[in-house]
């Protein structure tokens, strides 16, 4: 089975999970990114009688292509299900978001969930994050100061050149940061003036993580 069967299976996977919990006044959120877009498949399939979805990106909400009413999250009181990848996540249900750049929306959606499920396969899985280089969205005047920072950490950031955010911002990726205590340093990078978000999900982190792999969903909550 290849990655792309291993992301769908998942997705899959999330949706027969979410399924029963669903009714008319259920919101559901969408996540961002190649896995996201098999969940977004398989509800656009379903045509299911809800109130409405919340989208982390203009990509997710054109994808819906009008099957669902898409919602703006101040429209709403709270998200049911939220329903996101990741680029990395370990066994304590902590991620790192935002090799889409989407990371800020998909926080915030997130962090507005009733229950944010985590749909992967295998391969994202580590016992320690940071491998995959950590995104930061950040205003464009702040760029060159935040990056300073970010060395002293210990971390290389990469400018993401020629990306801007659906926000209108721009990322820089840290690459070789230590992340020992994910929910410290989640709270230190954003603490930097001009920092508008960054991809650890330590305080708001996954409910439950789908993770497929050749033979099976392992589910962990
Ligand atoms: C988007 O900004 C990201 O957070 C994605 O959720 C993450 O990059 C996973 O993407 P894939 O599902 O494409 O691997």
């Amino acid at each position: 089975m290849n990655q792309d069967q291993k992301k769908e299976k998942s997705a899959k996977e999330a949706y027969k999970l979410i399924e029963p919990s669903i009714r008319r006044d259920s919101v559901i959120g969408i996540g961002t990114g190649s896995t996201t877009n098999y969940f977004i498949e398989e509800l656009n399939q379903a045509r299911l009688d809800i109130k409405g979805v919340v989208c982390s990106s203009e990509a997710s909400a054109e994808l819906i292509d009008n099957v669902y009413q898409v919602l703006s999250l101040n429209e709403v009181h709270s998200i049911d299900f939220y329903v996101d990848g990741a680029d990395e996540f370990n066994d304590r249900k902590e991620l790192i978001k935002g090799g889409g750049g989407a990371l800020t929306r998909e926080k915030i959606l997130a962090s507005c969930s009733e229950t944010f499920i985590c749909i992967v396969d295998e391969s994202k899985f580590t016992n320690l994050l940071g491998s995959f280089p950590l995104p930061i969205e950040v205003l464009e005047i702040a760029r060159s100061a935040i990056s300073r920072e970010l060395m002293k950490m210990g971390g290389k950031p990469i400018f993401r050149n020629g990306f801007t955010t659906d926000n209108g911002h721009q990322i820089i990726d840290i690459h070789n940061l230590p992340m020992e205590v994910p929910y410290e340093l989640e709270e230190k990078i954003n603490n930097l003036p001009g920092v508008v978000e960054n991809g650890i999900f330590s305080k708001r982190k996954a409910d439950i993580i789908l993770s497929a792999t050749d033979t099976e969903i392992k589910e962990i909550r």
